[in-house]
């Protein structure tokens, strides 16, 4: 593999590492779109009352902790209610308003940034190949300015059920969107596509060291330690690929800056069960692998069984996929079909039609020949084609042969870029970064670590796990920028 000259060191004065929707919606802020509540009137009055005074003034510049004051829904940060409660007003109600918040363009207020992506923008949309549904109402995954249904008309798209059936997308038609949206925004020259960061660490520098070397504007909220002022060191690598898609030469880059987002999801790292023959090539933990498995192996009505593992949606999809293939399912799962942190239960029958469907089948309200439910069951060994399940006190134990097995139990964030894996940053000290059970600790307002200043991080990274609500940290983030770039004026 050709090897290129290291690109840098740059300085820029935010790195953004992951280019997901949390980044999309972030550059688009700090590229200097700012948002101003528009003055239409929201059911909740008290926030009403709150937003009517000085909506001259754009909520980037407003105090966020008064506005934020007794929101509540399903996020635990309170400035992605607040962004919620404007982007989709009542949208817990059911109800399906346009936004509230009017963007203005005022090129003055950028503030210099890279976002910096595996592959391409869009994240983990632009993992998940497909023609599935996702699970949330399509203009749940909207950004910042472009009304997703207006896309989608425009881009003459049909979700391929008729009448887009209450308002859900396919996954393919929002890895588009997102695609789409950093060209109609103006967003390419923030995005670095191709570049994997490996790792993130604080360095320090003499202050007038910096000033003198780089001629730019000073560091914003340095934090200057005796007579040195630190900065980010983010370095990685460039991947370069050629027509076919095959990796032709990787090129080092380096990126100094005074703040570092970490906008990089929670999906890279698949949980693993910890058996035996967990590693054999008929196992993947990924449903993009199970899906082009499915669609070039020869598997059938009557061939052995897949084995599908797990409770959650990925597994949900493993068997819709499966089922639809007229490939008989083994489904292992560890709880019963009935209990009540099931996600299932929390989904309405009516607007997820597949995966209640998959909920009956676990329970045995209703059966299919090509599927087998074995609820409260572990995989305890994985064999040559066979797989060795049991009880959980292994009173009952049985042997199945399998064609193919999916192992769909959860991912996590992959925080190898940091040192000791970002273990010291999480809400439980010295556990690795997990979305649902160890978020990253942030101030709930500038989203900002409370372990590493200068350090910020969005999106799953602190629990929240859905496009809807990830993307108001965007706005904690900006607003606490602005606040350091009026410090330094002064
Ligand atoms: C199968 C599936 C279905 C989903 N369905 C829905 C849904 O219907 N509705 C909904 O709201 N949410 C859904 N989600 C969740 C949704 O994907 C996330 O909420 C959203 O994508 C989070 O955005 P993000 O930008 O924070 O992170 P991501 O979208 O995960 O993007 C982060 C990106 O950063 C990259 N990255 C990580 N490390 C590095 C590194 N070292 N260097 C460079 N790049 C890096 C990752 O590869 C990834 O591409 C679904 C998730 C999955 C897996
Ligand atoms: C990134 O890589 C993909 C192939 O994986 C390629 O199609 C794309 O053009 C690359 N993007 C850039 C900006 O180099
Ligand atoms: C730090 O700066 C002060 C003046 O501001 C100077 O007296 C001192 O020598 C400096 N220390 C170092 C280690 O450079």
């Amino acid at each position: 593999m050709e090897s290129l000259p290291q690109i840098g060191p740059l300085h820029t004065d935010v790195v953004i590492v992951g280019n997901g929707p949390s980044a999309l919606a972030l550059s688009f802020m700090l590229a200097g779109h700012r948002p101003y509540y528009d003055g239409t009137p929201l059911s909740n009055e008290f926030l009403n009352d709150r937003l009517v005074k000085d909506m001259e003034v754009s909520l980037v510049d407003k105090e966020l902790e008064p506005l934020c004051e007794g929101l509540e829904g399903r996020s635990n940060n309170p400035v992605a209610l607040l962004f919620d409660n404007l982007f989709h007003p009542d949208a817990d109600l059911g109800l399906d308003n346009p936004s509230v918040i009017d963007w203005k363009h005022e090129e003055q207020t950028e503030i210099d940034h890279v976002v910096l992506g595996k592959t391409k923008a869009g994240g983990t949309w632009q993992k998940i190949d497909g023609t599935m549904q996702t699970i949330s109402q399509n203009t749940w995954m909207e950004l910042p300015n472009v009304p997703f249904r207006e896309w989608m008309a425009q881009n003459r798209r049909n979700s391929g059920v008729g009448e887009p059936m209450y308002g859900r997308a396919t996954i393919g038609d929002v890895k588009d969107y997102y695609l789409d949206y950093v060209k109609s925004q103006g967003l390419q020259r923030y995005f670095k596509d191709n570049y994997t960061v490996t790792s993130v660490q604080r360095v320090y520098h003499l202050r007038n060291a910096v000033d003198s070397e780089s001629g730019e504007v000073e560091p914003c909220c340095r934090n200057v330690r005796r007579n040195h002022t630190h900065c980010w060191e983010v370095r990685g690598y460039h991947s370069v690929f050629d027509d076919q898609g095959q990796a032709i030469s990787r090129q080092d880059f380096c990126y100094l800056a005074p703040h570092v987002v970490l906008a990089a999801g929670a999906y890279d790292i698949p949980n693993r069960l910890g058996v035996e023959g967990e590693n054999r090539p008929f196992v993947t933990h990924s449903l993009g692998d199970f899906e082009k498995h499915l669609s070039s192996s020869a598997l059938n009505t009557l061939s052995d069984p897949v084995l599908v593992v797990g409770a959650g949606l990925s597994a949900a999809d493993a068997i819709l996929m499966a089922m639809e293939s007229n490939v008989p399912v083994i489904h292992v799962f560890r709880r019963g079909p009935s209990d009540p942190s099931l996600i299932f239960s929390k989904l309405p029958s009516t607007m997820y039609p597949e995966y209640h469907r998959i909920h009956s089948l676990m329970k045995g309200k209703e059966t299919s020949e090509l599927y087998r439910p074995m609820a409260r069951h572990n995989v305890i060994e994985i064999l040559d084609h066979k797989v060795l399940v049991g009880t959980k006190k292994q009173d009952q134990m049985a042997t199945f042969d399998i064609s193919f097995a999916a192992i769909m139990i959860g991912s996590r964030a992959d925080l190898g870029f940091l040192p000791r894996e970002g273990r010291h940053l999480g809400v439980v000290p010295k556990w690795p970064i997990d979305s649902k059970h160890n978020p990253i600790d942030v101030d709930v307002y500038s989203y900002q670590s409370a372990h590493e200043p200068q350090m910020f991080a969005m999106g799953p990274l602190v629990g929240d796990s859905f496009v809807r609500f990830g993307i108001g940290g965007a706005l904690g983030i900006v607003n606490h920028l602005r606040k350091c770039h009026k410090k330094e004026n002064l």
